[in-house]
C-alpha cells in the first residue's frame, strides 16, 4: 500500500474563511472599512477601540524584545516626509516598482506575476514586452487583451510647500528603514554605542499597491516594525543573519503562533530587491496562501556607501580598538504591525463544541488580548454588586485595560469575552458581599477559582507577568 504523498508545507490554515475574522473585526471593532459612510477607499483599513488595543500591544511587545530587552539597540522615530533626495539615493525612484497591466477592454489594471500562468517567471521574463503575447494572457475578469508590461512606481507623492510643481515633489516614505540609515551618524554620536548595534523604528509606511487586498494583508497605508542591525563587514554579517532569523521566527511563537503555521522562505537571487545580498522570509500559512509576514535581510553596505557618496557626508565607522575606518553592513529585520496583529487574530481563532452551543474565543496571548480583564456583576439589580465591581474595576485598571459590562445575563457576558480574546473575566456575586471573595474565570480552560476580593488585582498581574515569561 502506498500512502498519498504529504507536502509537510500544505498545512492547514488556523481559519478556513478569511470572511470570518473580517466579519469578527468589524461586528467587535477590531477593525472597520475606511472612510465607510462614503462608499470606502481601498485597501485602507481603521482600528477600532478592540483593534487599536491589540496593534498596541503588538508594537510594545516587538518593542519589549527588540528594544527595552536589549543593551545593543536604541530607537527612533523619523518623519515619514524626508529629503527626496532619500529615494533618489536609496533606489527606490528608479526601482522601487511592481509590473503592471492593463485591460484594454475593462481598463482594470493587475500585476504581471500575480496573474494565473506567470507562476515561477524571472524579474528578468516579468520585464519582457513581450511575455504577455508569448504566454497568451487575458484580463482575468472579462478575458480582454492586456497591454504589455510596464513598471510601475509604488511610491506616492505629493507636494511640499504652497506651489504644486516637480521642483516641490516629495514621497510619502516607503519603509521606515532610510530614517535610520540618514541618522546613522546622529545616533552613534549621541548614543555612544559601538558595533554590533542596532536602530529600530515603528512607524507608517505608504505603498500605492496594485493589487492590494486580503484585508489588511496588502494594504496602500501600513506600519512598520523594522531595526537595522549595523554590524562589521562581511562574516560578521552572515553570523548576525543567521543569529537574527530564528529569534525573529521564535518572536511570533513565542506570542502564540502555532509553529507549524511559520516556515523560512529564500529569496532566489533574481527575486531580492535592489539593496539585498540575502533575503529570508518568515511567511505563515494565512486563508489564502503562505505569504510573507516578516523579510530578514542582508543589506550590506549598500544604504551607508550609497548616503554617504550622494550626500558627502562621512558615514564611516570608527573603530578605536584596530584603528580602521569601515563602512557598516546592515542586517535589517523588516515586520509590519498590521500583518503581525492579523497573524495572531487569525492564529488565535477558535471553535468549539460546549453544550451543544458553538463557543467563539480568541486565544491571544494575554499581553496581546484587547482587554486583560472583564469585571461583571451576576446581578445588575444589586447596587452593591455593581459598586463592588466598579471598585475592582478601578483598581485593576491603574495597571492593565479592565472593562466592566452588564448588558446582558453572565453565560452571555462570558461569550463576548471569549470572543475578544479577554484571558480573564472577575465576577461578583451575592456570595461575594459576604464572604469578600470573587470569581475569576479563565478564558481557555474555562476553569473558574475563589479568589479574595483584595487578592485580585495581584492575581491577575502575576498570571499577566507569568504568561510573558512562559
Ligand atoms: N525595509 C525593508 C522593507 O520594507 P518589505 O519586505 O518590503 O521590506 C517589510 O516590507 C514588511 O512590511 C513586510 O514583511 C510586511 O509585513 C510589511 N508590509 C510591506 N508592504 C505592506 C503592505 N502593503 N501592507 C501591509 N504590510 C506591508
Amino acid at each position: 500500500v502506498t500512502s498519498p504523498s504529504v507536502d509537510p508545507d500544505d498545512v492547514a490554515p488556523a481559519v478556513r474563511e478569511l470572511d470570518t475574522i473580517v466579519s469578527l473585526s468589524k461586528r467587535r471593532g477590531f477593525i472597520y472599512p475606511s472612510s465607510e459612510i462614503y462608499g470606502g477607499i481601498n485597501a485602507v483599513w481603521d482600528y477600532g477601540p478592540l483593534g487599536v488595543e491589540l496593534k498596541s500591544n503588538v508594537k510594545r511587545a516587538w518593542w519589549r524584545s527588540m528594544v527595552q530587552e536589549r543593551d545593543d539597540i536604541v530607537g527612533l522615530d523619523a518623519g515619514i516626509l524626508m529629503h527626496p533626495q532619500v529615494w533618489v539615493t536609496s533606489g527606490h525612484v528608479g526601482s522601487f516598482s511592481d509590473p503592471l497591466v492593463e485591460c484594454a477592454t475593462d481598463h482594470r489594471r493587475f500585476r504581471l506575476d500575480e496573474l494565473p500562468g506567470t507562476e515561477g517567471l524571472s524579474v528578468m521574463e516579468l520585464q519582457d514586452p513581450g511575455i504577455v503575447e508569448r504566454l497568451g494572457l487575458r484580463c482575468p475578469v472579462d478575458g480582454g487583451p492586456l497591454s504589455a508590461p510596464r513598471r510601475f512606481n509604488l511610491m506616492f507623492k505629493t507636494f511640499m510647500g504652497p506651489v504644486e510643481e516637480d521642483a516641490a515633489v516629495i514621497y510619502l516614505r516607503p519603509e521606515t528603514a532610510q530614517g535610520s540609515y540618514v541618522n546613522f551618524k546622529n545616533v552613534l554620536q549621541s548614543s555612544r554605542k559601538k558595533l554590533p548595534f542596532g536602530i529600530a523604528q515603528i512607524g507608517k509606511s505608504f505603498r500605492n499597491e496594485i493589487s492590494p487586498g486580503n484585508f489588511v494583508f496588502r494594504m496602500r497605508e501600513f506600519e512598520q516594525m523594522e531595526m537595522q542591525y549595523f554590524v562589521r563587514p562581511e562574516a560578521e554579517a552572515a553570523a548576525a543573519f543567521e543569529t537574527w532569523l530564528p529569534a525573529r521566527r521564535a518572536w511570533y511563537e513565542r506570542y502564540g503562533v502555532a509553529p507549524s503555521r511559520l516556515r523560512l522562505r529564500e529569496h532566489a537571487p533574481d527575486e531580492l530587491a535592489h539593496y539585498a545580498k540575502k533575503a529570508v522570509d518568515v511567511e505563515y500559512r494565512f486563508p489564502f496562501g503562505w505569504k510573507e509576514l516578516e523579510g530578514v535581510h542582508n543589506r550590506g553596505d549598500f544604504d551607508l556607501s550609497r548616503h554617504s557618496e550622494a550626500s558627502g557626508e562621512d558615514l564611516e565607522y570608527f573603530d578605536q580598538t584596530t584603528g580602521e575606518h569601515l563602512i557598516p553592513w546592515i542586517v535589517e529585520t523588516a515586520a509590519g504591525a498590521d500583518r503581525a496583529a492579523f497573524t495572531f487574530l487569525i492564529d488565535a481563532y477558535r471553535e468549539e463544541e460546549v453544550r451543544g452551543e458553538t463557543r467563539v474565543s480568541l486565544a491571544l496571548h494575554p499581553e496581546l488580548a484587547p482587554y486583560t480583564v472583564a469585571v461583571l456583576p451576576l446581578l445588575k439589580k444589586r447596587p452593591e454588586i455593581v459598586e463592588l465591581c466598579h471598585r475592582i474595576k478601578a483598581d485593576l485598571q491603574k495597571h492593565v485595560m479592565a472593562v466592566y459590562d452588564d448588558t446582558a445575563a453572565i453565560g452571555k457576558l462570558y461569550r463576548r469575552q471569549d470572543e475578544i480574546g479577554t484571558p480573564w473575566c472577575v465576577t461578583v456575586d451575592v456570595e461575594s458581599l459576604e464572604d469578600g471573595a470573587v470569581t475569576v474565570r479563565d478564558r481557555d480552560s474555562m476553569g473558574q477559582e475563589r479568589v479574595p476580593v483584595e487578592g485580585v488585582t495581584r492575581l491577575i498581574l502575576d498570571r499577566l507577568e507569568a504568561s510573558r515569561a512562559g
